[in-house]
């Protein structure tokens, strides 16, 4: 052996014995550190916090896009001033900014125009006519919250830009589906009070129904659903807040077919958020406190336009009765795993709009099957190995 290849044979046995068992270790804690940690600052691949409020998330080609609303600093900040973010990621964890999906409009007469409020867009994607579709929650600028419309837009790309369509309440001149006739005229006196049992029996009879039925209902909170028939379903907080819709959507996913369900007539759910597992369909929501968080409710049916039942509330442990200082928003079902689903929840910061955290837990089941959530200080995805 001459010199040359002596060193040659140490630098072989160097890169074996010493680089790649370094290599590798640096690689499995690379892989360990992929924790998701509950209510910290979560920064985006430039560092900066993820900026995707009362959001969602769409799986494409493998990869994962979380759409959200922007805030900015401040009280007003939960104003609609820059418009509906939009991350993607190929692990969950590690997120890249892919900018503004849809863009608030300057044009002042624009139902999405600076000011407005644009709350919880959720992104579907429909093969038909191969949209990107988004619906999010549309008030009107210097309206409160008391246009309680919903919007579209649609974009051929996933990451946007994403093009306003309309904003309207939805399911006009249609009553929800077994509505008794009687309840159609019946009518009820104007000074009725509030939470009294009277005016209680009237919203359960659909009297804010009736009210909207020529306008088209009120859509607050909202949440999408596409079942495994590729039907899709857009389910808002309606009727002041006091009763939940479910509502199909059309073949294009950019309007509605007039079907549509009421759930808990005066149980003021909102925060809605469902997925479906071992054939029956749960949906998370929480009750009606702004962004004061309580206690979440978890509802179960057979069939989407079917009877919910509620359930009990889904967390257990310390602050069990604040949903951790969190309000839902989605449940994400997490592929290549088995019954792997991820609760995504807000915990608000209305003083401050855009400090805004992420409450993500795993869901788990019981030994009846039935779902719940625990506080994890910090988790991965290998949990779902289990
Ligand atoms: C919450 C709702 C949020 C936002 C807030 C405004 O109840 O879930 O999306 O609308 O009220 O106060």
């Amino acid at each position: 052996m001459n010199k040359t290849q002596i060193q040659l044979y140490k630098l072989k046995y160097f890169v074996l014995l010493v680089i790649m068992p370094l290599a590798l270790l640096l690689f499995s804690c690379s892989q360990e550190m992929k924790t998701i940690k509950p209510g910290e600052i979560w920064p985006d691949n430039n560092g900066v916090h993820i900026n995707a409020h009362g959001g969602g998330i769409l799986i494409d080609n493998g990869v994962y896009y979380w759409f959200g609303e922007h805030k900015v600093e401040g009280k007003k900040g939960n104003q609609a001033r820059v418009g509906v973010h939009c991350y993607s990621s190929e692990n969950l964890v590690d997120w890249k900014d892919e900018s503004i999906a849809l863009k608030v409009s300057d044009d002042p007469e624009s139902p999405i125009t600076v000011g407005s409020v644009i709350e919880r867009p959720k992104v579907i994607y429909n093969p038909k006519t191969k949209k990107y579709v988004m619906w999010f929650h549309l008030e009107l600028k210097g309206m409160g919250y008391s246009a309680a419309k919903t919007g579209v837009a649609t974009s051929d790309k996933i990451s946007g830009p994403y093009t306003f369509i309309e904003a309207v309440n939805p399911n006009a001149e249609t009553w929800p589906l077994h509505f008794p006739d009687e309840l159609k005229t019946k009518s009820y006196p104007e000074d009725i009070k509030e939470w009294s049992d009277e005016w209680i029996q009237a919203v359960k009879d659909g009297m804010f129904v009736q009210r909207d039925f020529v306008k088209g209902q009120m859509a607050r909170d909202m949440a999408l659903y596409v079942d495994d028939d590729g039907k899709a379903y857009h389910i808002h907080a309606s009727e002041e807040n006091l009763t939940l819709h479910i509502s199909e959507l059309n073949e294009d996913y950019t309007g509605f077919t007039g079907k549509y369900i009421r759930v808990q007539p005066t149980g003021h759910n909102e925060a809605p958020a469902l997925f479906k597992h071992n054939n029956k369909y749960y949906m998370v929501t929480s009750g009606c406190t702004g962004w004061a968080p309580n206690a979440a409710r978890l509802l179960v049916a057979d069939s989407i336009l079917g009877d919910w039942e509620y359930i009990k509330n889904p967390c257990i442990g310390d602050d069990m009765d604040l949903t951790f200082y969190s309000q839902s928003t989605y449940i994400l079902p997490v592929p290549g795993y088995k019954n792997a689903l991820i609760f995504m929840a807000d915990r608000w910061t209305p003083e401050n709009a855009i400090d805004g955290r992420y409450i993500w837990l795993p869901v788990q089941f019981d030994e009846n099957g039935t779902p719940y959530l625990e506080w994890m200080d910090e988790w991965s995805m290998d949990f779902f190995k289990k």
